[in-house]
């Protein structure tokens, strides 16, 4: 840890008692994020209110396939999911946000599982839990407001059910594959043996179509970017002018990654919880990556953290997949 890094930590510590735990926790990484040599954001805290309703948005533009591929692939294998899901299982879903995928599958199984929604967004959850609710009268629903990253419980009464992970929208792709594979391997821990895991992947692509997805013409990603900012500003009292910052997203192809920066228009110093941070004309931040997966190469995580493939899904033109997995461990 550097010095400047080490006095974000510590000026960061200092306001424990004046903010509550989340904001805590994002004031931790936000002084840290922006005290680095390259300043970044870590990603988990795009989904505000405002953040997780311009995602849904973002799930409906003409550039965004990856939301309705997926969703097409589900629904062509829908049966198949269903019957592994089987009597009596729990389906686990992991960044549940508005839950809306979900429905595909709840459509064949809701009569005979529990779901249990795992989101940051307090407000995307009761949005679900209570449209779930209507829509399949008896679906026992748990919600559960964390970060899937977390330490995770399934509750003790469900404990001994077969167990389903579902982690649709290429969300494993926001984490460099290291921590994917770590996450992948927790996931099993959490859903224990026998389980399986559904689960979204996009595919590597002509970067320009990947591009496009992540700067679509009607501004909506860049909205979604900036909103990071807002939330700085409101929750940390940041003085950040959202206008010296424009969304960036390009595509990376030896990492095989989109990545997302906010790039400072001009030479500006900002304060945030007090501190001030200066940026150069031109300089990033960088929010977001999104990974983009080879059949094989995506085949070889999941195998690496213990995972099995049973089935691959993908849509016509391969551009997003579907994968049903095992997990292998006898715990
Ligand atoms: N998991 C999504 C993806 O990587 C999240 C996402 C879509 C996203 N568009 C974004 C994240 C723009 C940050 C900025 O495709």
């Amino acid at each position: 840890m550097s010095s400047a890094q080490r006095a974000a930590r510590m000026s960061a510590e200092r306001m424990v008692c004046e903010l509550g735990e989340i904001e805590n926790d994002f004031a931790i990484a936000v002084l840290e994020g922006l005290s680095k040599e390259k300043k970044s954001l870590p990603c988990r805290f795009f989904y505000d209110a405002r953040g997780s309703e311009l995602f849904e948005e973002i799930t409906q533009l003409p550039e965004y396939y990856p939301t309705r591929t997926e969703a097409a692939i589900l629904a062509d294998h829908a049966d198949e999911i269903a019957e592994s899901i089987g009597d009596g299982g729990v389906l686990v879903e992991f960044g549940s946000g508005s839950s809306l995928k979900t429905e595909i599958l709840l459509d064949r199984v809701a009569h005979h599982v529990t779901y249990i929604a795992i989101d940051v967004s307090e407000t995307a959850l009761a949005e679900a839990k209570a449209r779930l609710g209507n829509r399949y009268p008896g679906l026992d629903v748990r919600t559960v407001v964390g970060d899937f990253s977390g330490y995770i419980e399934i509750p003790e009464d469900l404990s001994t059910r077969p167990m389903t992970g579902f982690f649709p929208g290429s969300t494993i792709g926001n984490l460099v594959p290291r921590d994917a594979k770590r996450l992948l391997a927790a996931f099993g821990r959490v859903l224990g043996r026998q389980s399986e895991l559904i689960i979204g992947i996009d595919l590597k692509k002509d970067p320009r179509d990947l591009v496009n997805a992540y700067n679509d013409s009607a501004g909506v990603t860049a909205a979604f970017n900036l909103n990071l900012l807002t939330r700085i500003n409101r929750e940390l009292g940041g003085t950040i002018d959202e206008d010296g910052f424009r969304h960036e997203a390009i595509y990376d192809p030896r990492e095989g990654r989109i990545e997302m920066h906010l790039v400072s228009t001009k030479d500006q110093t900002v304060e945030v919880c007090g501190r001030p941070f200066h940026f150069r004309s031109g300089e990033t931040i960088h929010t977001e990556n999104s990974y983009k997966y080879s059949l094989e190469e995506f085949l070889s995580l999941s195998m690496a953290a213990s995972w099995k493939s049973e089935d691959v899904w993908t849509d016509a033109d391969r551009k997003f997949s579907v994968h049903r997995l095992k997990w292998l461990k006898g715990s």
